[in-house]
Order: C-alpha cells, then structure tokens, then sequence
C-alpha cells in the first residue's frame, strides 16, 4: 500500500517537471538506463543540502550508473554513512588515513576510477579548499589526485554565495576546468531567499549526463601534451575565421594589422580533432593550412564575409580574425608621388562586422556565435561592451599590447566572457587555448541544445 501511495506522488512530480527535464534530456523512469556503465564519485560536503544527496544517489542507480560516495566529516553531521551505503550499494569513504581503505583501493586509486567526480553539496568551505588545492581530508585529497573532470553543485548561504572570496573560488575553478550546476535561487534552509540553494537532483543528473557527453578527462598540465577532444564535436560544422584582412589602397598598396592567423588556425584545426567539418576562412597569413579542414582564402572584409555566408549553416561560429575596420576607398590605378606634389588623403569606409552579423542572422544564425576581443586595456570592461553590442554568445578576450608579446607570439592569455560568467585562463600556448576552448564549446553546444543557458 505504502509503495502504492509513493510512485503516484514520483509520477506527479516527474509531469510536472516534465518539459524542463525532456528539454534537458533526463530520463524518464521507464528509459532509466541513460548512465549506464558510468561510474560516479560522489563527493558529500557538509550542508543541510545533504540530504538532497541521497536522493541523487537513488536517481543515479536508476539511471544505470555506479556511484562510490565519499563523506567529509561534516557531511556526516547532516546524514549517515549508512544511508549512502543503502541507497548506493557501496562501502562509504571518509576516511584518509584508513589502512583497510588503503590495502583495498588507494586513494588515488579512487580518484581515477570514475568518468565524473560530482560535489554536491559544494559547501563554500569546500568550494575554497578545492580551489586553494588543499588535500586535508580524503574528499579534497581525491579532488587534488583525479585526472578527471569535477561538477560541483554549490549549496551555501546567498551572502556567502555573492561573497568576493567565494567568487573568486568559483571563478578560479572555473578557469581549472571545473564544471557547476547550480546554485539555484529560491528560500533557502536559514530562511533567506537569494541564490545559494543547491540544485534538484534531477537537474544535477541532467547536468552529470551533459558533462558525461564530453570530454571527461583533464587537460594535461602544460608541457605535457594535448587534451583528447575525443570525437566532442563528431557530426558538427564549424566556421572559423582567422588572419587579418587586407584593404587595398591601390593595385600595389593594401592597410592591414599585425594579426599572425596562430590563433584561429589553431582553433579550426582543434575542432576538426574534436571530428567537426571545418571550414576556415582565413585572410593573409605565413601558415599552412591546418590537416582535415577546408580552408577559403580571402584578403578583404568582404570578402571574409561572403566567404563566411557561403559556408553556413554551422552549429558554431568562431570570429578568430582581425578583421579591419575600415577599406580604402581604392585607386584604379598606383597612386604615384608625384601626382598632386602633396601626400594623398586617404577615404576609409566602415567595413561589415562580420561577427554581429552572424550573431544577429534572423535565419540560420549558429547556435553558437563565439568572437575574440583584441584590446590594449581594460580587457574585461570592453569584452563584455562587445558581447552586448554584436549580441554573440560569448567573447574571448586577450591583451594585445605590445608588452603582452600575443601579436604574432605562440602564446595566449585569455578570459572568456559570457552574459553571466567570466573565467580567466593562465597564459598557455596558443594550441592549447584552441584545445580548451574546442573542448568548451562542445560543452556549451551539448547544454544549449538541452535548452539550458549555455
Ligand atoms: N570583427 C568582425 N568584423 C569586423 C570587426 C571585427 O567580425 N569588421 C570581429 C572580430 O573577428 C572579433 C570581434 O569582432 O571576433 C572583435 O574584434 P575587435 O577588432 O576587437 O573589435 P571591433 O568591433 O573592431 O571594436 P574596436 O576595434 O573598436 O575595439
């Protein structure tokens, strides 16, 4: 009877819920094997949000998926080891120095032997001691040894939430490559209201799968070696500009910039790693054209732009290029010295911003619209004037002073800048820029099309 009573009131909340979660791709109860093979580890922090958990554990198993729990020491205040063993069916961890853990399965054993490692509860003091790289307790030890990719689903007071310390955590993650669902705005467990809620479960599951759909494994660090895309873009298309363009004054003479093509190159040639269908228009650069992508050369804007048109539709739309803002209005024929006895004035026209008006196709505009933001100062302030003003959905920004060495160097300094988030990245080569950010946008595609703000 009691089980009778329990499965109308599931049912109920799953149609309720039930466009948010098709749109988000989660499984019904009956197609419950959507995280089949896939093996968890399930890192519980200490918050009331806890007890959210153990429901996640439950929707997890459903789905086909094995879910290892760790607790902190905190988490254990909130809810027992002994539910987590009920609900996943495993031995539960908390302990880093237990000699029969560690005769069993190392801790670093642990730390690898999962696809994902989930956090949820992120508590604030958990979500700085992820980032400041602590290892004082078995979680934040599994954390700092994984070579996998971590999701946390942060549950904190708003205060704490909105607090600089905590954001500056979060974006440090961020730009390590960590994932986060959530946290959610609503009325919170102290009675306030304001973001800091912990995600549902269910959106924590659809977030799992969407993370589980890309390239799960870290980065290498620097030095050693290129991120696998892993077939992340398998069956897209994806436009790239590169280079500068070239306007010319006259039959011999042409206005350009110092834009060297190693960046956008380097992008169109990591998506076509990711299995994409590339296209690259690309203006005048000393590059070979990079392996599998088809490659259109221009030398003006508008000719970038035509070029551009040709090649949609694309599920992606990378800016890379440094387009030049005006042309010359051209001479038929060399300008000579002595024609006038004094120099030439020469008339710009604006040139068509290829970007915006991609960005802002009415029909057959990219799902994702991504442009580059070339600045000397006040980096961040100008990228997001950008973003808002060609309406793309994200700007990578970068300082091309000269003292930054960027034009023309092999190495990048970027911070992506999107509507909500700006994640700050350290000064890599310009390959692994490309790599990570290929890796992103495969990201971003997967969770725009599951109808969540990429
Ligand atoms: N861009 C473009 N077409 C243009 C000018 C720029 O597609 N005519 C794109 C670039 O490829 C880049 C982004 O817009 O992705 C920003 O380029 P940038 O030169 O930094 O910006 P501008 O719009 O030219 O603004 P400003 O020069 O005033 O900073």
């Amino acid at each position: 009877m009691r089980r009778k009573a329990f499965w109308p009131q599931r049912e109920k909340e799953y149609s309720n819920r039930s466009n948010l979660q098709r749109s988000r791709g989660v499984a019904s109860p009956s197609s419950a094997q959507s995280l089949s093979g896939k093996r968890l580890l399930l890192i519980v922090g200490g918050g009331v949000a806890a007890y959210k958990a153990l429901d996640l554990v439950r929707r997890l198993r459903e789905r086909g998926a094995r879910v290892r729990v760790v607790m902190t020491e905190a988490a254990k205040r909130f809810v027992t080891p002994l539910s987590f063993v009920g609900l996943s069916g495993e031995r539960v961890h908390d302990d880093l120095f237990s000699p029969t853990d560690e005769q069993e399965m190392g801790h670093i054993q642990l730390s690898r032997d999962a696809d994902l490692v989930v956090v949820a509860p992120a508590t604030a003091h958990l979500v700085a001691r992820i980032a400041h790289g602590l290892a004082d307790d078995l979680a934040t030890t599994l954390l700092l040894a994984t070579d996998k990719r971590a999701l946390l689903a942060p549950a904190m007071n708003l205060r704490m939430w909105l607090h600089p310390a905590t954001q500056r955590n979060v974006a440090t993650l961020r730009a390590d490559g960590v994932s986060f669902v959530g946290p959610e705005e609503g009325e919170m467990a102290c009675g306030e209201f304001g973001p800091g809620r912990m995600s549902e479960p269910l959106d924590i599951v659809a977030a799992i799968e969407a993370a589980l759909a890309s390239e799960t494994r870290l980065p290498l660090p620097d030095g050693l070696g290129e991120a696998r895309l892993d077939g992340a873009l398998t069956g897209r298309r994806v436009v790239v500009t590169s280079g500068p363009t070239q306007e010319p004054i006259d039959p011999v003479r042409y206005i350009s910039n110092r834009s060297s093509g190693k960046q956008g190159h380097a992008i169109a040639a990591a998506a076509a790693r990711a299995g994409a269908q590339v296209t690259l228009v690309s203006g005048p650069v000393a590059l070979a054209d990079p392996a599998g992508v088809d490659v259109r050369h221009v030398e003006t804007a508008r000719e970038m732009l035509a070029a551009v048109e040709q090649a949609l539709p694309a599920d992606i739309f990378v800016g890379a290029a440094a387009v030049a803002d005006w042309r010359v209005e051209t001479a038929p024929d060399k300008i000579k010295k002595s024609a006038t006895g004094r120099s030439p004035e020469l008339v710009l026209r604006e040139n068509p911003d290829i970007l915006a008006t991609i960005a802002q196709r009415a029909q057959g505009r990219p799902r994702l619209v991504v442009g580059f933001a070339a600045e000397t100062r006040d980096v961040i302030g100008h990228a997001r004037a950008k973003l808002d003003r060609k309406r793309c959905d994200l700007i990578v920004a970068n300082d091309v002073s000269v003292s930054s060495g960027v034009f023309g160097g092999d190495r990048n300094e970027v911070h992506l800048v999107s509507g909500s988030t700006i994640e700050s990245w350290p000064r890599l080569d310009k390959s692994e820029v490309a790599t990570r950010l290929v890796a992103r946008l495969a990201e971003r595609l997967q969770r725009a099309e599951l109808g969540e703000t990429p």
